[in-house]
């Protein structure tokens, strides 16, 4: 039978941040009986910009805090008497993994830890009422070479960089729930995402808004490294149906079959804005790209099997990168305002970190 999403609230974290905003969104489009807790640290990562249009509706309630908060996740799963969990939550950037680590250590390992914990504890008895769906990462597999099969649900953990390496951790820590506890998991290993409200320190975002405000676009390396890329609301329909269909304690790829290379996508970004948003002084936001110093430990490839949840869960993605490119790149356009909401101090802080010395 399928799980139900309407009989308790669900509890989100991590939804104020790109993913978990757009999927709220998603499932309240497409369950009207569905009600939302979305507890969110509000992080560099996180913005009540991106949840205004959710805050008026009655079946939506924001709670400020942090999933390392073992008293209040207790509480909250109490009170609510909530049987749906779905984990967002975390630090993502592999760059700031790299000048920053101890936040992924904390949140993603211990954020993790913290809400299994309270879950086991809150549902002990009613398992096979409940379920815990983890988000997480293709990045835990490690780096392909150019001619090896696309990580399968079997291919063995290698992560290269911190982030990669904490994600890791907490879908261990899943595993080990599901196998000791019984407690209802659920996993996903998705592949890089794009779309509305991704904050822009990730590659797409941030080549969009650099072209337009005549910034260098940096690229790491040679730009020959390979992503696999999928436009977020499909990733939020897998995640709906592996909690409603899924079965507790295994694991799902997500990913797009949209195997790019990162120098590939620069040029059609520029190639997309030449059409829609002319550069003033005329000539093509090309003539802003630079090849910049590589990221350390750098993964070369990444691709997603994703056969194991279509044959089970009949789970596709619709959107092509072509029309998903498009979409986004329009949503940056007309959401100016959003954009200039998170040009902060520490916005430029980071960029000059990450940057000032490539
Ligand atoms: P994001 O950085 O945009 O958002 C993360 C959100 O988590 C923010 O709202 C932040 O405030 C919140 N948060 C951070 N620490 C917290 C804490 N301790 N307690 C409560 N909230 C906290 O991330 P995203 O890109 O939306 O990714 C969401 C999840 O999906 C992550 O777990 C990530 O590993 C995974 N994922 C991301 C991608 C991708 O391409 N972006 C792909 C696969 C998997
Ligand atoms: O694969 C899934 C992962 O995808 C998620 O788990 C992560 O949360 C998400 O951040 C993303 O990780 P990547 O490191 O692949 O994404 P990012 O957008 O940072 O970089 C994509 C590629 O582009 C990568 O090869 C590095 C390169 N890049 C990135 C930036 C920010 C550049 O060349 N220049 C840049 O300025």
């Amino acid at each position: 039978m399928d799980h139900s999403l309407t009989n308790h609230p669900i509890l989100v974290t991590g939804g104020a941040g790109f993913i978990g905003c757009n999927f709220i969104r998603c499932l309240f489009a497409h369950c009207p009986a569905v009600s939302v807790i979305n507890l969110d640290a509000l992080t560099y990562a996180g913005s009540l910009n991106n949840v205004k249009d959710l805050e008026l509706q009655d079946r939506y309630r924001f709670l400020h805090g942090d999933i390392g908060d073992a008293a209040l996740v207790k509480q909250t799963l109490a009170e609510h008497d909530v049987r749906t969990i779905v984990n967002f939550a975390a630090e993502s950037h592999v760059d700031r993994s790299i000048t920053g680590p101890a936040a992924f250590i904390q949140t993603n390992i211990i954020g993790t830890f913290t809400l299994l914990d309270a879950a086991r504890q809150a549902w002990a008895g009613k398992e096979d009422s409940c379920r815990f769906l983890h988000v997480s990462t293709d990045e835990v597999y490690g780096t392909l070479g150019p001619e090896d099969p696309a990580f399968a649900e079997t291919t063995p953990y290698a992560p290269n960089s911190p982030y990669a390496a904490s994600k890791a951790a907490s879908d261990h820590l899943v595993r080990a729930y599901h196998h000791t506890y019984g407690l209802p998991t659920l996993t996903t290993n998705c592949s890089n995402n794009y779309g509305p409200y991704q904050y822009p320190e990730k590659l797409i975002p941030l080549m969009i808004l650099n072209a337009l405000t005549g910034k260098p676009l940096p690229v790491y390396g040679d730009g020959l490294q390979v992503r696999d890329w999928l436009y977020v609301e499909d990733h939020c329909a897998a995640i709906e149906a592996v909690l409603t269909r899924g079965r507790p304690g295994e694991t799902y790829n997500v990913g797009g079959r949209t195997e790019k290379k990162n120098i590939e996508i620069v040029h059609l970004i520029c190639e997309e804005l030449d059409r829609l948003h002319p550069k003033s002084g005329g000539g093509s936001y090309r003539e802003q790209i630079t090849f910049v110093k590589d990221r350390p430990g750098h993964d070369r490839r990444y691709a997603i099997n994703a056969d194991k949840i279509q044959a089970e869960l009949s789970w596709t993605p619709r959107e092509s990168f072509e029309t998903g490119i498009r979409k986004t790149i329009r949503w940056f356009l007309d959401h100016q305002d959003w954009v200039n909401s998170l040009m902060s101090e520490k916005y430029a802080e980071w960029i000059t970190l990450n940057y000032a010395q490539r």
